[in-house]
């Protein structure tokens, strides 16, 4: 009987997908190993498979010393952490699960936008610290029927999109192409569209072509009725701009699920009560990390049994 395929873990992963990967592989926790260099020492001749995660450094000096690696399988859709130009280079295939998370994380890019011009945070904080019997909150600010630009055109961003059609929210949307969407204006510049709208919502991937593409010119022209909603990775605004411009009014609030120096959010953010704080939890609901889980599963044994993978980089 062929011995089973040896799989290095770079991370824990819901509780069925380890039983399974358990069942069906010798796994390697190289995230919990005390020596990484002695785990790596035993096992590189054997590993022919990496599962890793969109928040999970997988660059190209820990692939490169696994010189049996076949498969680098990603928990997550975005892989913007993983070195795939150097993996396709060897051969290897990445594989994501890019379907299964789409409706959760537009559903947080619509809840952090409601919630930061709603400021519903602040709200909570209002009644329980007894503010409320000293007099009402202040007014916050409409969603329905405004103005949102979406920065990425891909599955999150037309999801978010059609989410907010529901909001009579009039859709604008900026990327390398044009979808030539009937409904929704595309903005070739970024700064234009930004001027145009009362939200922008971050949707695209993360790496080197979106680094800090939200920047102070962007942020200023946002202006100070605007809203930041970011679910895409922190690398896209250039942060520092970022919290000078919702410390200093020039933008209205953000709300924000992820950040450049995960799981640090900016200490120059905690105070305001202009900016909704969610630790990266868009995909992190038990029925989209089981789907991920399976996703993940599926790509793996799809390859180790000589098929096509479902979900290619
Ligand atoms: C992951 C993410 O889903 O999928 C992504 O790109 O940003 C994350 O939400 C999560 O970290 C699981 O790897």
């Amino acid at each position: 009987m062929e011995q089973r395929p040896e799989l290095l873990l770079l991370r824990d992963y819901p509780e069925a997908m380890m039983r399974a990967l358990e069942a069906d592989y010798i796994v390697h926790r190289y995230f919990a190993a005390e020596n990484k260099e002695i785990m790596i020492a035993a096992t590189a001749e054997r590993v022919r498979g990496i599962v890793t995660g969109s928040q999970i450094a997988t660059p190209r000096s820990l692939i490169e010393r696994f010189p049996k690696l076949e498969i680098i399988a990603c928990f997550g859709v975005g892989v913007d952490p993983i070195d795939v130009g150097y993996a396709h280079e060897r051969g290897i295939v990445v594989t994501n699960t890019p379907d299964v998370l789409v409706a959760d994380v537009a559903d947080m890019g619509v809840t952090l936008l409601l919630a930061a011009s709603r400021q519903i945070v602040k709200g909570d904080r209002f009644v329980r610290e007894g503010r409320w019997l000293g007099g009402i909150m202040n007014f916050t600010h409409r969603v329905n029927g405004k103005r949102v630009g979406i920065v990425g055109c891909g599955r999150i961003g037309g999801t978010v999109a059609r989410r907010l059609e529901a909001f009579d929210m009039k859709i604008a949307y900026h990327g390398p192409s044009n979808k030539l969407h009937p409904r929704y204006r595309y903005y070739p510049d970024l700064v234009a569209m930004a001027r145009d709208v009362d939200f922008l919502v971050l949707t695209c991937p993360g790496g080197p072509a979106t680094r800090h593409i939200v920047n102070e010119r962007v942020l200023n022209a946002l202006g100070a009725d605007g809203i930041l909603v970011n679910i895409a990775r922190g690398s896209v605004v250039d942060e520092a701009a970022l919290v000078a411009a919702l410390r200093e009014g020039r933008i209205r609030g953000a709300g924000l699920d992820v950040y450049a120096d995960e799981p640090r959010a900016p200490t120059a953010l905690l105070d305001l009560d202009n900016v909704v704080l969610s630790p990266h939890q868009s995909s992190a609901t038990h029925e989209t990390r089981a789907a991920m889980g399976e996703c993940t599963l599926a790509n793996l044994r799809a390859h180790f049994s000589g098929q096509p993978v479902p979900n290619p980089v």
